[in-house]
């Protein structure tokens, strides 16, 4: 049955009202803020619907997460993403490593200028920006503490020397991120910075370097 809306209104009209005629609407409620009065309208079916089924969604919501604890909050979902990520990670370092000694100094200059952004941020602190050495030894001589060739360079930055101040570059750069930073460091070699950082290398070179 549809209620008409005389029928609905719970107030009487306000007789004693100092509104004029035309807001004695039958549907118009019997109060008023500031001249602003309120018309007793039936709320639209989509809207009381859609009231009805958030609150339906609420309680099933609440039952999912909360009560029966079906679903994972936000903080277990967080921690589980970050563990498949950790391993997406590791994998991903794995297979680099023991991809390594088949890999060659990239020459492309697109890579080149990638390393070069990497070393001058990172590295740059203690090799200095030339790679002519400051805590950490000079890349541009022909000695070499760890061995001269790409694979060895690429050793060292991932494992790096703990031990003698040379940071662990694993999980802190990423693979392509080396390989650039080390394909960087042999287009050093052979340049000649000012004030170079003297020879640390215990391997006797085989052919002599201008700094000896
Ligand atoms: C906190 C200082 C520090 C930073 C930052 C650093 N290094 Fe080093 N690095 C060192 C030290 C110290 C050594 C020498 C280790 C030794 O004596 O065994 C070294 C050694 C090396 C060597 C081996 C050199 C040789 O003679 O065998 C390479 C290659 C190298 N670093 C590359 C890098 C790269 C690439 C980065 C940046 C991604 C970097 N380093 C960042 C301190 C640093």
């Amino acid at each position: 049955m549809t209620e008409i809306p005389s029928q609905r209104r719970r107030h009487p009209v306000n007789n004693d009202s100092k509104l004029p005629p035309e807001h004695d609407d039958p549907l118009l409620i019997d109060h008023e803020a500031d001249g602003i009065m309120e018309l007793d309208n039936l709320l639209p079916r989509w809207w009381v619907w859609l009231f009805y089924i958030s609150i339906i969604f609420g309680f099933a919501y609440m039952g999912y997460y909360h009560v029966f604890r079906v679903g994972d909050l936000q903080a277990t979902e967080y921690i589980k993403d970050s563990k498949k990520g950790d391993e997406i990670k590791h994998a991903a370092l794995a297979k680099f490593e023991s991809s390594i000694a088949s890999l060659e100094p990239s020459k492309d200059t697109a890579i080149i200028t990638k390393g070069q952004q990497v070393f001058v941020q990172m590295c740059a602190p203690c090799h200095r920006p030339d790679g002519g050495g400051l805590v950490g030894p000079n890349l541009c001589d022909d000695f070499w503490i760890h061995g001269s060739n790409y694979v060895d360079t690429l050793k060292t930055i991932i494992n790096g020397v703990p031990e003698k101040g040379m940071v662990t570059w694993r999980g802190v750069l990423k693979p392509n991120e080396i390989q650039a930073a080390a394909s960087y460091i042999y287009t050093l070699r052979g340049t000649e910075p000012p004030n170079p950082k003297p020879r640390e290398d215990q391997i006797v070179p085989e052919k002599p370097s201008q700094f000896e």
